[in-house]
């Protein structure tokens, strides 16, 4: 059976931009990482800071792409973001210059039913409750708007 997920020999080097005192130098942040995942296996990553967990993640969704190896979603190479794909990113991951509406709308943005829609039909009522409905939409917000297909 194929695996879900494929990494093949997967490694990720960063540049790290010289400073006042160091020179650029290249960071292994994943080296020569092979795994499979099954149908219905779950996988939990686990390491300290900086072993390179948010590296793998936006390789799986897209976001980045390997130094050398593959990664492989049934079976096929990831090439970019795609709809099989969602990441629900550590922080809040909202664009600040858009509305609260423009941030939860921009996933449905080119394809689909409109969002503006769904924010006339489930958002705010009057202006000024914007600020309370976004503070508490926030989190939802985010969670919403971190769809690499979005
Ligand atoms: N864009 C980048 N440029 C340079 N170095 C990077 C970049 N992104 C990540 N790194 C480095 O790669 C290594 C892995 O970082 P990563 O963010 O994947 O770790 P993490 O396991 O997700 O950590 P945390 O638990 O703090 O979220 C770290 O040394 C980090 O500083
Ligand atoms: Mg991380």
């Amino acid at each position: 059976m194929t695996a879900k997920i494929s990494l093949r020999n997967v490694t990720k080097e960063f540049t790290v931009r010289a400073t006042k005192t160091t020179s650029a130098t290249r960071l292994t942040a994943i080296d020569s990482l092979s795994l499979d995942v099954r149908d219905g296996e779950f996988l939990t990553l686990v390491g300290p800071s900086g072993s390179g967990k948010t590296t793998l993640l936006d390789l799986l969704a897209g976001l980045s792409t390997p130094t050398s190896g593959e990664v492989l979603v049934n079976g096929k190479a990831v090439t970019g973001p795609g709809k099989d794909r969602a990441v629900v990113f550590q922080q809040y991951a909202l664009f600040p210059w858009r509305t609260a509406s423009a941030n939860v709308s921009i996933g449905l943005e080119g394809g689909g039913p409109d969002g503006k829609k769904l924010i006339a039909a489930h958002g705010p009522r009057k202006p000024a409750n914007i600020w309370r409905w976004w503070g508490s939409r926030a989190s939802r917000t985010a969670t919403h708007t971190s769809s690499p297909a979005a």
